[in-house]
């Protein structure tokens, strides 16, 4: 250690996923050099005091969707403008979506990914790439993404029939390749074939308002698929990770496989954890269609409470955002029918805070918890641990000085994001990022951001993360079904019936 040009944060509190403790921690090369008491004074550097202020390893948010072309419209918060409103808010990570459409090129769609990004970038990033459909290309160009381009998630819908959605006998191949591979398999869970009779319904109904976009995919829509995944994942003994869990109904189904015993991860979103679907209701049109997103918001009040708890409690792994901004000029295509109102809602500023607000100033959860929920349960996951996700000596220097006193009221008129709406408008939430630090920058000071485009790196990730391959290795090999040895069968044998139904070899009667 030079304890030269760097920075030496002072007199704070580190806050790490299992313990809390006071000490100084001096950064150089962008990487954290020391953790420990009393360290010496950079010669030429600077020195920040964060006296009565936690140190939190910086934020990372599993699910953004930067610049994404979806449903006819680009989502405005490009990856410059989302990712200096992640440094605002105390993320200083984001996993992106590539999601190519059926038929393209996976490789293509990456490349084309990483040319929007690499040069907007203001943090780190990395790639989780959709599973849109499903051939021996699909399968040769996921094993290059994992082997060459660091990529260890592919996501998989269930929803957007004819668009993105794979069917049951897709999903099963996809599976078993993501674990051949040692890459988590993702998927968006909601009944595509529902959604799309359900809209048909309300419609018919002279339903045409946002209210329809919750209503012809109530909760066991949700429900239902994230049980079909679960099942499918089991019967392969594949880990699997459900994204943007938003329903009481579907968290539950998650709760019970982790008790029986099933390597299942359940991300539940800013959105779903700091407000409703309540608002699909309002009188004002803009407003009610600004919380259109997939899965919806769901009506009854108590889901963000209780959504924590499982969060709180373990039940719950991780968050993101599912960040996927429109503007009401965007929206306002589906004035007269809900199924052409653009999908997705704000978040990647945010959710530290409304975290902070919900989890730990209400006491559900302490900061420790919050730690691991925000950052570091993320980098385990996505095979990024310790690298990030901890303050320790040989981290990434990506920290935030966090003030868990201080307060802040969240408004579109303030945020850093491009959109022109905030679903969290007006929410009053204690923890502020006051300093955001990005791989040894200070990119975020007292309100004022510092960002370069292009300064963020693009993180490739290691397959097989030992967080959640180790238990699945374990049971392949003591768990395997074993023939029943018998003696060879020696009775009579009946030919079949040439005019009774054949048994199914295999083809889909329905195609
Ligand atoms: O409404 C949403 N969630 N928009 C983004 C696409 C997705 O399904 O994640
Ligand atoms: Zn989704
Ligand atoms: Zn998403």
């Amino acid at each position: 250690m030079s304890a030269g040009s760097g920075i030496l944060i002072r007199g704070g509190k580190v806050v790490n996923e299992d313990s809390s403790f006071l000490a100084d921690v001096y950064i150089e090369d962008g990487l954290i050099q020391a953790v420990g008491i009393n360290l010496p004074i950079p010669k030429c550097g600077r020195v920040i005091d964060a006296t009565d202020k936690l140190l939190l390893p910086g934020g990372i948010d599993t699910h953004t969707h930067m610049q994404f072309p979806f449903m006819g419209f680009q989502a405005v918060d490009d990856f410059y403008h989302g990712t200096k409103a992640a440094v605002a808010g105390g993320t200083t990570m984001i996993l992106d979506f590539v999601v190519p459409h059926k038929g393209d090129s996976l490789l293509e769609a990456y490349d084309k990914w990483r040319s929007w990004a690499d040069p907007k970038v203001c943090c780190d990033y990395s790639f989780h790439v959709a599973v849109t459909w499903w051939s021996a290309k699909v399968k040769d160009e996921m094993e290059i993404l994992v082997k060459e381009r660091g990529v260890n998630s592919f996501k998989m819908f269930m929803a957007y029939k004819g668009v993105f959605m794979l069917h049951d006998d897709e999903l099963y191949p996809v599976f078993c390749h993501c674990k051949e591979l040692g890459a988590i398999a993702q998927v968006h869970a909601e009944n595509g074939h529902l959604i799309v009779e359900g809209a048909k319904k309300m419609l018919s109904k002279g339903i045409t308002g946002p209210e329809g976009h919750e209503l012809c995919r109530p909760e066991e829509v949700e429900a239902e698929a994230t049980q079909r995944a679960i099942t499918i994942a089991s019967c392969i003994n594949c880990p699997l990770y459900i994204v943007h869990v938003m329903s009481k109904s579907a968290a539950n189904v998650i709760v019970n496989a982790r008790r029986e015993g099933k390597v299942v991860f359940g991300e539940p979103i800013a959105a779903s954890l700091g407000t409703d679907g309540t608002h699909y209701w309002d009188k004002d049109w803009r407003k009610a269609a600004a919380y259109v997103m997939g899965p919806p918001l769901r009506p009854d009040p108590t889901t963000p409470g209780y959504l924590m708890d499982l969060l709180a409690n373990g039940d719950l792994t991780l968050t993101g955002t599912d960040n996927c901004t429109f503007n009401g000029c965007q929206k306002a295509f589906g004035k007269d029918d809900f199924t052409k109102i653009p999908n997705g809602v704000n978040g990647v500023e945010d959710r530290m805070s409304i975290i902070w607000e919900k989890g730990v100033h209400s006491g559900k959860m302490d900061e420790n918890r919050f730690v691991a929920v925000t950052s570091t349960n993320a980098a385990k996951i996505f095979n990024l641990y310790p690298r990030k996700g901890k303050i320790a000596k040989g981290s990434d220097a990506d920290i935030v000085i966090w003030d868990p006193c201080a307060v802040r009221t969240i408004s579109a008129k303030t945020h850093h994001q491009a959109a022109d709406f905030n679903i969290f408008e007006g929410m009053v939430c204690h923890g502020v990022p006051l300093v955001t630090i990005s791989r040894g920058k200070v990119v975020f000071e007292d309100g004022i951001l510092h960002v370069v485009p292009g300064d963020g790196r693009y993180i490739p990730r290691k397959s097989f993360a030992e967080y959640v391959f180790k238990r699945i290795r374990q049971r392949d090999e003591v768990c395997e079904p074993k023939p029943v040895q018998r003696k060879p069968y020696q009775g009579e044998i009946m030919p079949q019936c040439p005019t009774a139904i054949p048994p199914n070899d295999g083809r889909d009667l329905h195609q």
